[in-house]
């Protein structure tokens, strides 16, 4: 069933555990997650990025992925994820997406503040929720890349979330987008402060690779949205390599694909039990 963004963050806050935020590519990725979701009965945050949108073609994943939504067993919350583009945002909005966040995390603060006013006003009207970020976890960012521009700053993160009620808020407390190089250390007494500070739940971007005790520890400290993409595009990789290096003259993409699934399905299962969300529907 199609559900609110804010209210499944909430339910997430009170009971302890984070709701996953899986990102997908292809059909393959999306079975996988709502197939992972209803085998553990966790509720789930599914992704759609302008690229990826801009790949599957735009009408053709607002229609699954829609169906998909509202014919789980289990809440599955549609997110535009990293909107750069309003335009694109607001089709997101039109054609019935659950929540949309927009990534101005790179522009001044005023302006970042000013473009997401702009899109909750244009939100609230069709009754579609609204993330946005403030610091800015970098690397590759669906398909941009860029430095992190520093961590959170307290202050900051406070006025922009009451200066734009936005229904959650992605923080920069050391993650970054993609494959990681070197080492992951996140900032708990920074988010212990933004959690003390916020009440608006709390967004972790950047987490594949990230020690699962981390991302556990970042959920005890008040983290309920972990974004998860790069885990689960190498585990679909994983799963349809691995089906030819045991057929290699094999051709059938419901065979090749299905592997792709099964290995999302597990990958997601994984985090899904690590973010103690598993019997949470
Ligand atoms: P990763 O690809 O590093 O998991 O990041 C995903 C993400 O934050 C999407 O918003």
């Amino acid at each position: 069933m199609k559900a609110k963004l804010k209210e499944e963050l909430l339910k997430a806050k009170q009971g302890k555990y984070a709701v996953p935020a899986f990102n997908f590519d292809n059909l393959e990725m999306m079975k996988g997650i709502i197939e992972a979701a209803e085998a553990e009965k966790s509720p789930v945050i599914l992704m759609v990025t302008e690229s990826a949108a801009k790949y599957m073609g735009l009408d053709y994943v607002f229609a699954f992925s829609l169906t998909a939504a509202i014919k789980a067993t289990v809440p599955v919350v549609l997110h535009w994820d990293h909107g750069f583009d309003i335009s694109l945002i607001k089709r997101a909005i039109d054609a019935g997406f659950s929540s949309v966040m927009l990534d101005s995390s790179l522009k001044p603060f005023a302006e970042n503040v000013k473009e997401t006013q702009e899109i909750v006003a244009y939100a609230r009207q069709k009754g579609v929720e609204v993330e946005s970020e403030i610091g800015h976890v970098g690397g590759k960012e669906d398909d941009r890349n860029s430095s992190s521009k520093g961590y959170t700053d307290v202050q900051e993160a406070v006025e922009f979330d009451k200066q734009t009620q936005i229904d959650a808020l992605a923080v920069a407390i050391g993650t970054s987008h993609g494959l990681f190089s070197g080492e992951i250390k996140l900032q708990f007494e920074l988010l212990a402060e933004l959690e003390k500070n916020i009440k608006t739940p709390l967004v972790l971007h950047g987490s594949s690779q990230v020690p699962l005790e981390d991302l556990q520890k970042a959920i005890d400290l008040g983290i309920t949205k972990i974004n998860i993409g790069t885990d689960l595009k190498m585990a679909c990789a994983e799963g349809i390599k691995a089906w030819f290096k045991e057929n290699p003259n094999g051709f059938d993409a419901r065979k090749y694909g299905r592997n792709g699934v099964d290995f999302v399905k597990a990958e997601a299962i994984k985090k899904i039990r690590a973010f103690r969300s598993n019997n949470k529907a």
